[in-house]
């Protein structure tokens, strides 16, 4: 039997995407172990995790380096990878929102040259251009994006919002609600074929498991 490769993401949904597969009886504890270590075999069942950052799961699955992965809808809204998605895992609920000062609120959709900083700039610019037809220049930012309004980068950001409290304690709020977002379970087009027991097996379980029937 070959090796089933799952790709995790580090960060946020690192925690509660081990505990889905540990659920699942899966030996893969020694990842929330906080080792420099990335990949990690459970030799018994004959799956690898790998533990890469969010961004890229996808591109792992899309060239199926990984049969599977873990990871927010954000980033596959931003990437558009040619992955499958095949369930929603509910949690890292959170939402894509316009932010910025209070005072903005009004003015968003009259500013005639809008700036709007974020790390999501496809997510960005297709809101924009739904939304309204004003000049909007998107800027390329990497992290710590309440600091652009706060220093007049930008005017507004698109950001992810889960608690807001990174938005209170800068003075920002929400301005617009763009879309809700979760954990995925994502599948390599091809793995989902020839791998089509194993995988279909790993979903219902999981699937079971979140309440997702
Ligand atoms: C994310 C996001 C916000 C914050 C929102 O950043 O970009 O800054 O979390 O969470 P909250 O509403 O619960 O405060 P992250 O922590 O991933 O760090 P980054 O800014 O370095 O990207």
């Amino acid at each position: 039997m070959r090796y089933l490769t799952v790709a995790l993401a580090k960060g946020r949904l690192a925690e509660l995407s081990v505990e889905i597969f540990l659920a699942l009886g899966y030996d893969c504890s020694q990842i929330l172990e906080k080792t420099r270590k990335l990949i990690f075999t459970d030799e018994e069942h004959k799956v690898r995790f790998l533990l890469v950052k969010a961004g890229d799961v996808p591109t792992y699955v899309e060239y199926g380096a990984a049969d599977l992965g873990i990871v927010g809808r954000d980033t596959l809204l931003e990437d558009g990878r040619n992955v499958y998605e095949m369930l929603d895992l509910k949690f890292g609920a959170c939402k894509m929102c316009v932010c910025g000062p209070p005072d903005m609120k009004e003015k968003l959709h009259s500013t005639s040259h809008l700036r709007v900083a974020s790390k999501y700039p496809n997510i960005a610019r297709e809101h924009f251009l739904r939304e309204m037809a004003s000049d909007v220049e998107i800027i390329k930012l990497s992290g710590s994006v309440e600091l652009a309004p706060l220093t007049g980068l930008s005017e507004v950001i698109v950001d992810i919002v889960e608690s807001g409290k990174t938005l209170r304690e800068n003075g920002l709020e929400v301005l617009e609600e763009i879309c809700p977002l979760s954990a995925r379970l994502i599948v390599n087009r091809v793995s989902a074929k020839m791998e089509r027991e194993r995988i279909r097996g790993i979903v219902t379980a999981i699937r079971k498991q979140v309440g997702n029937e």
